[in-house]
């Protein structure tokens, strides 16, 4: 591969930008009796839950399939008596003005903001007049990929980075089925491309703040575009959450002695940006000259799918981190209460609770402008709560300022430190929640940005964490905006082909059904859990069986776990939606190829792409 192909994961960008030695001290260190404490902590959550050995049965909302073994194909594996097809790729069309996509320069600027973005993430479908319509996020660009048609792999004009910016953000678009295959509507009066450059509105308790005031808004009220929307959510009053991510990689300083405030730092801002080049074409990324355009991203941001003359909203009540994606489910006393995971290294995991309460049928539209933030500390007892975050808990002058500096406000009042957490599902039949937490190599190393430790314990039990694990937790008395919690870990990934210590995983992980690195994490509306893989895919050395990245099935009063998809080589399996009659499951695979390695979907010579696939059955039957 030449040196341009070699792209830093973001995660090796934030390494990178965070030179920090690694300290030695006791709370770092992985000592048999804190592995000890943690395994009993464990056993004894698993007890609460009636899930102490998690055995594989049969139960209730599972459906059958023959589970599919791990592979290295370039193409998508399913269980036998389902199929699927792909329903758009990144670049194609949808508009008939645009132009079909091209192999050869990969789209222009124009042709990309009349196109499927990139790097498809999260989504849902929504569903009006017996129409179906798809948000989905796009959440990067590989420049490897975007650029092949320069030698330099890198953009080399200024229609290169808004071809970049354009491969970005959300597409939204009404699809249909034809003679069985699902397929954009081109022309639909649904469909909205929502780009790096598209208006916003700011909300909530930062609006107007000094911090948010920049050049271009001095009134801290508008902000443009949206970019690296990672994980979604949807609300009842029908509006689309996308999550901002890894914003940070897209700012640099054209003043390479440009002093760094500790909030950059802990943010990520860096004098170089992940290679995106955006600050050549766009002031406002030039840290330097506008530093508080990164304070205007890291939020959820509230879209209203159906409405595309309409201004998405940036919601700042729900906080500014990494955000993943945004579990929102109605308690029984009608708060919205959302939970976040913010994925990096060592960060928390965050839980909101509107002010206002909702009620089906009366203007719902700005419950999310309003409410209690707080973030999560876990007990070794299996026990947690959570912590509000206000002024007079952080120390910190306002509201405002907790809403855009939320990271300091959780290290000041001693979350947990976790191992990325990424999605947050909620059961739909009881009050249980899942969260995805990835993998951490500095757990028991290093502490996060922020200087908190990250020791060995609790619902990070491992040190240098390759592998990930899923904790869940039910709030006290089934209540969403109880102020504690119970918890346990779900399943411990891990190799037991490889391993035979705590690296082997948990009892419901097998030769069957191993996998790396869980991310995407959605219930079906059975109550069965699809666990989506985003991880090492070598199929070597700690990795050995586990092949592409995947999607598998969960029962989560069993524990039982199978496989049920394997991607393309090089590929995260991302993003999970159904249509209205769930016969349809659409699947999200972003980055095939990011590494040169594939030519999905469309083989021969031509560029991979990000795709979204229906998978259906083979019977016409519901597919969860
Ligand atoms: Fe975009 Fe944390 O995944
Ligand atoms: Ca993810
Ligand atoms: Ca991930």
């Amino acid at each position: 591969m030449s040196d341009h192909a070699r792209e830093l994961s973001f995660d090796e960008f934030d390494e990178l930008n965070d030179p920090r030695d690694e300290p030695t001290g006791f709370e770092y260190i992985l000592s048999r009796r804190h592995f000890l404490a943690s395994a009993t902590a464990l056993s004894a959550a698993g007890a609460f839950f009636g899930l102490g050995a998690l055995r594989p049965t049969h139960a209730a909302g599972s459906f059958g399939f023959e589970p599919v073994a791990a592979n290295s194909l370039d193409t998508v594996t399913v269980p036998l008596d389902f199929s699927w097809h792909t329903v758009v790729a990144w670049g194609d069309p949808l508009w008939s003005d645009g132009q079909p996509f091209d192999h050869a320069t990969r789209g222009t600027g124009v042709s990309q903001e009349r196109a499927f973005g990139d790097n498809n993430d999260g989504m849902s479908s929504f569903f009006v007049d017996g129409r179906t319509v798809l948000a989905v996020n796009n959440e990067y660009v590989n420049r490897s990929i975007i650029y092949g048609n320069r030698a330099s792999g890198l953009p080399e004009n200024v229609d290169d980075i808004r071809k970049g910016k354009a491969g970005h953000g959300v597409s939204i678009f009404e699809i249909e089925r034809v003679e069985g295959a699902w397929r954009p509507v081109i022309d639909s009066p649904f469909n909205w491309r929502i780009t790096a450059d598209t208006p916003m509105e700011i909300t909530g308790p930062a609006r107007s703040h000094d911090l948010l005031k920049t050049t271009g808004d001095a009134t801290g009220t508008m902000a443009l575009g949206t970019w690296n929307n990672c994980g979604n959510g949807k609300t009842p009053w029908g509006t689309y959450l996308t999550c901002e991510e890894n914003f940070n990689g897209y700012f640099s300083s054209s003043n390479p002695d440009y002093a760094l405030s500790d909030a950059m730092k802990r943010y990520g801002i860096g004098l170089k940006d992940r290679g995106y080049a955006w600050a050549t074409a766009d002031e406002r990324f030039d840290i330097s000259k506008h530093p508080n355009e990164p304070n205007r991203a890291g939020y959820v941001v509230e879209i209203d799918p159906l409405a595309p003359a309409s201004t998405p909203k940036k919601r700042t009540a729900l906080g500014r981190f990494k955000h993943e994606n945004a579990e929102l489910v109605v308690a029984d006393n009608g708060h919205v209460v959302v939970y976040m995971g913010d994925d990096e290294r060592g960060e928390f995991l965050y839980r909101f609770v509107s002010e206002g309460r909702y009620v089906e049928g009366s203007d719902n539209a700005d419950l999310l402008e309003a409410g209690t933030l707080s973030v999560a500390r876990f007990a070794e007892d299996g026990s947690g709560e959570w912590l509000a975050l206000t002024p007079e808990t952080t120390g910190m002058a306002s509201a405002a300022e907790i809403a855009v500096m939320t990271r300091m406000a959780g290290s000041a009042v001693g979350a947990t430190t976790m191992d990325r957490p990424e999605w947050v599902a909620a059961h739909p039949g009881r009050a249980e929640i899942y969260c995805c937490l990835t993998n951490n190599k500095n757990r028991g190393k290093k502490p996060n940005k922020g200087g908190d430790p990250t020791p060995v314990g609790g619902p990070n039990p491992r040190a240098s964490n390759i592998y990930g694990q899923i904790v869940r937790w039910r709030p006290a008395g089934g209540d969403h905006t109880a102020a504690s919690f119970e918890w346990d870990l779900f399943v411990i990934a891990g190799n037991p082909m490889v391993h035979d210590d705590a690296n082997a995983g948990s009892g419901n992980i097998n030769a069957d059904n191993m996998f790396n690195s869980p991310d995407g994490l959605v219930f079906d509306s059975k109550g069965g859990l699809w666990i989506q893989s985003d991880g090492n895919y070598s199929n070597e050395g700690d990795f050995a069986g586990q092949g592409n990245n995947q999607m598998l099935y969960a029962n989560p009063d069993s524990g039982e776990i199978q496989r049920f998809l394997v991607g393309p080589k090089e590929c995260e399996v991302t993003g999970l939606c159904w249509s209205a009659d769930r016969k349809t499951m659409f699947v999200g695979l972003q980055h095939p190829g990011e590494k040169g390695g594939s030519r999905f979907p469309g083989g021969g010579d031509t560029a991979p792409r990000s795709t979204v696939i229906a998978v259906t059955r083979d019977d016409g039957g519901e597919i969860g």
